[in-house]
């Protein structure tokens, strides 16, 4: 079941992105300061924190977030996707990207971009978004570190055909 954050699920966000490997144990500043400023206003501002838990079990398995790109019309950036490891290869990605993709386009949203890293390491992740139909769009060199460059990828939203 996906369904929008609560700020319980402050927790599962920050543990979930140190579990997929995102983040390092020992720093979840980023992750922590994303949710303490949702709840504080971006949640008001259009981001979206979007949780994948398990049915019935009231188990969190993956997350995603979305926000608008400032001074753009109807463009977002997800800008944190991450599923537990135990629940990757089955499916939980796609259906979260594909329900975020549907919830944008209902609320006039037209293009989503997503960063990632260009590393060997992240070569699934790449292929992962290509699968979702989402086009290489840049690639900064050296972007994240010395040598590890950022893939820029887009996709044009477009009405579902259930509307
Ligand atoms: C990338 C990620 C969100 C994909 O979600 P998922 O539920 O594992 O993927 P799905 O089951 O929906 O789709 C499977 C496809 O995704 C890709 N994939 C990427 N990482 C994968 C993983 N760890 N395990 C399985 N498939 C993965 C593969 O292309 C796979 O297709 P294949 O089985 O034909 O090889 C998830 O694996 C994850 O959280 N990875 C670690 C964190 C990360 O990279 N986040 C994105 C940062 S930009």
């Amino acid at each position: 079941m996906i369904r929008t954050a609560t700020p319980e699920d402050a927790a599962f966000v920050s543990a979930v992105g140190v579990a997929s490997g995102m983040f390092s144990a020992d720093d979840t500043s980023v992750t922590d300061g994303m949710m303490v400023a949702y709840f504080a206003g971006n949640q008001d501002a259009g981001h979206v924190c979007f949780i994948d838990e398990l049915e019935g079990a009231s188990e969190c398995v993956a997350m995603a977030y979305v926000e608008p790109v400032r001074a753009t019309e109807g463009t977002c950036e997800l800008l944190m996707i991450a599923v537990d490891p135990r629940y990757q290869g089955q499916n939980r990605g796609t259906s979260l990207v594909r329900y975020v993709e549907d919830w944008l386009v209902r609320r006039g949203q037209r293009l989503l971009l997503v960063q990632t890293s260009g590393e060997d390491s992240y070569a699934r992740t790449r292929a992962f978004y290509v699968k979702l139909d989402y086009e290489p769009a840049a690639r900064v060199a050296d972007y994240y570190a010395p040598n590890v460059d950022m893939v820029m990828f887009r996709k044009a939203l477009t009405v579902p055909l259930s509307t």
